[in-house]
């Protein structure tokens, strides 16, 4: 036989051990290759499958209202962190809580809205429409429209639901959300992206990440201001809100104050400023710098449930504001907007409000993070060097201001002073922020790309995409994948016996 006349040839019959261990050499690297590329087409296989999927929320604040696109790929829908903004639009005109006031403002405002929603359109595809869900919800300038003039709030809310409903999208609801919520919202937005609900584990299974810690949020609007952080005792109260997330129970606790956003605690300021002046004609404003002067309508201060007007009170009459740049006495007036007396709890943050201790990281986003980067810096800082730039911000003279911060609108810089105060104030004195804990308080706008802010949580809680339960997925649930996998392990299986047995015969 050939097979006789290749063992008595001794080199011959070595080059033919060496081509046969290559061959099956050449063989076990095929399997495996076969088996990583099984692998990496399952995972480009089945995005093709399901499609991205899209979600629409528009965030209707008391100073304007935002357009968030999300896509997800649409058999993740489940995952955390898997959501990701596609773009975001500005609505120009009034915000929706200054609507019904006068019929031009409204067509602007409408054509803002319009303007963005066609840029929404070309951003989706068209197929994907009718399936795309669609949300307005209205936080803390509406809640005070509605206290004031539920009959105003009720119409606005009623013409957005008609022109919404005309979009080819899947309108689900145009409500004013309440501060509670939007706290949640907030700090479900914040751990979901950073993926602190939820983690694959070596065997692709889903676990809540070791030693799981979430980050407290803190949200600063216009109207309100919210805090919410998970806390580890089971207190109670109104607002003490239980959650369930795969399968994981959060105690979260989230106030909003009304009346302490941004721009109504400006108005509250100005309003001790001028209580504090003889000469409305002439008011030294120590929160403005040197060099900076402005003229305002008193319905500029006024105008707003947060305040309580003055006696005689004349909307058109004109106030005079003209800057001393006094750090210490902008300070003072911040801190008289506060009550941090009364307190029937073991523990307020302000106005007899209960807050248990402030525990863990926090994130401090929307009107946090635009005043601590004009004023000293994003991400972490130490609260001694946040006080100290402060005092640096109030008194750099105007015409220096502007030079400096370049970035910044006039309109925002000139009151920055005042702001830097109020964050300082409601952080520290507030909310308890210490050395220790300010060290963990991220100013930051954004997670991974995606703005942080109520209206992602919001969409994933409304389309049921934070189930309650634990989630299981295991990876072979596809029969061609795992007939693959099975195939090519055989393969492999096969290939290691055949080198063994290889060896074995060449070794003895
Ligand atoms: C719309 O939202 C409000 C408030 O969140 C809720 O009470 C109402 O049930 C929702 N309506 C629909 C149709 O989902
Ligand atoms: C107000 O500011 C302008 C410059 O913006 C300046 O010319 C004017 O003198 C200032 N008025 C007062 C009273 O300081
Ligand atoms: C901030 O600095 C001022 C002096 O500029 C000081 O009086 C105040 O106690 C400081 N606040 C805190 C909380 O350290
Ligand atoms: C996501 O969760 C919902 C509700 O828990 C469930 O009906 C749905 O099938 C889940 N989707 C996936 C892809 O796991």
């Amino acid at each position: 036989m050939n097979c006789l006349a290749i063992n008595k040839m001794a080199s011959k019959q070595k080059i033919g051990y060496k081509c046969r261990i290559g061959g099956v050499f050449f063989l076990l690297l095929a399997s495996i290759a076969g088996l990583v590329a099984v692998a990496v087409i399952q995972d480009t296989w089945k995005s093709k499958e399901y499609g991205l999927q899209y979600g629409i929320v528009i965030d209707s604040g008391s100073s304007r209202s935002n357009v968030f696109v999300y896509e997800w790929p649409g058999e993740k829908q489940n995952e955390t962190g898997v959501v990701t903004e596609k773009m975001n639009c500005r609505v120009s005109g009034v915000s929706i809580s200054k609507m019904k006031v006068d019929e031009n403002k409204d067509n602007e405002t409408l054509q803002g809205f319009k303007k963005c929603m066609g840029e929404v359109m070309k951003k989706i595809p068209a197929e994907k429409y009718e399936s795309t869900p669609l949300f307005l919800g209205a936080t803390a300038g509406m809640r005070l429209l509605h206290a004031e003039n539920e009959q105003r709030s009720n119409e606005v809310l009623v013409t957005l639901r008609e022109y919404l409903t005309s979009l080819p999208f899947m309108f689900q609801n145009a409500s004013i959300i309440s501060g509670q919520e939007e706290g949640l919202y907030g700090w479900i937005t914040v751990n979901y992206l950073m993926g602190n609900f939820l983690q694959k584990n070596l065997w692709n299974k889903y676990v809540r990440p070791q030693g799981a810690q979430t980050v407290g949020s803190m949200d600063l609007g216009g109207a309100s201001t919210q805090i919410a952080f998970a806390i580890q005792d089971d207190l109670s109260g109104p607002d003490y809100m239980p959650v369930k997330l795969y399968g994981y129970p959060y105690n979260v606790y989230t106030h909003s104050f009304l009346c302490y956003g941004k721009a109504e605690a400006d108005k509250q300021g100005l309003a001790e400023i001028i209580q504090g002046s003889p000469d409305p004609s002439y008011i030294m404003n120590p929160c403005y710098p040197i060099g900076f002067n402005i003229t305002m309508k008193a319905s500029m201060i006024y105008n707003t449930e947060c305040i309580k007007k003055p006696p005689n009170y004349d909307p058109d009459q004109e106030l005079f504001f003209v800057g001393s740049a006094n750090s210490e006495a902008c300070g003072n007036i911040v801190r008289s907007i506060f009550d941090f007396e009364t307190c029937s709890s073991s523990q307020c943050s302000f106005n007899g409000v209960e807050q248990p201790p402030v525990t863990g990281a926090f994130m401090a986003y929307a009107g946090f993070f635009y005043i601590a980067r004009a004023v000293l810096s994003e991400g972490y800082t130490v609260l001694n060097d946040f006080n100290a730039s402060i005092e640096t911000f109030c008194h750099t003279e105007w015409q220096q201001l502007k030079a400096n911060k370049d970035w910044v609108s006039e309109q925002h810089l000139r009151t920055y002073c005042y702001s830097a105060h109020y964050i300082f104030t409601l952080l520290s004195q507030g909310y308890k922020f210490d050395e220790n804990t300010w060290k963990d308080i991220n100013f930051a706008s954004q997670v991974k790309g995606t703005s942080v802010g109520w209206s992602l949580g919001y969409m994933l809680s409304m389309s049921n995409m934070l189930p309650s339960e634990e989630i299981d997925v295991f990876p072979m649930t596809d029969p061609l994948f795992a007939g693959l996998i099975f195939l090519f392990s055989a393969l492999t299986i096969v290939t290691f016996v055949v080198v063994f047995i290889i060896l074995i015969r060449t070794c003895y």
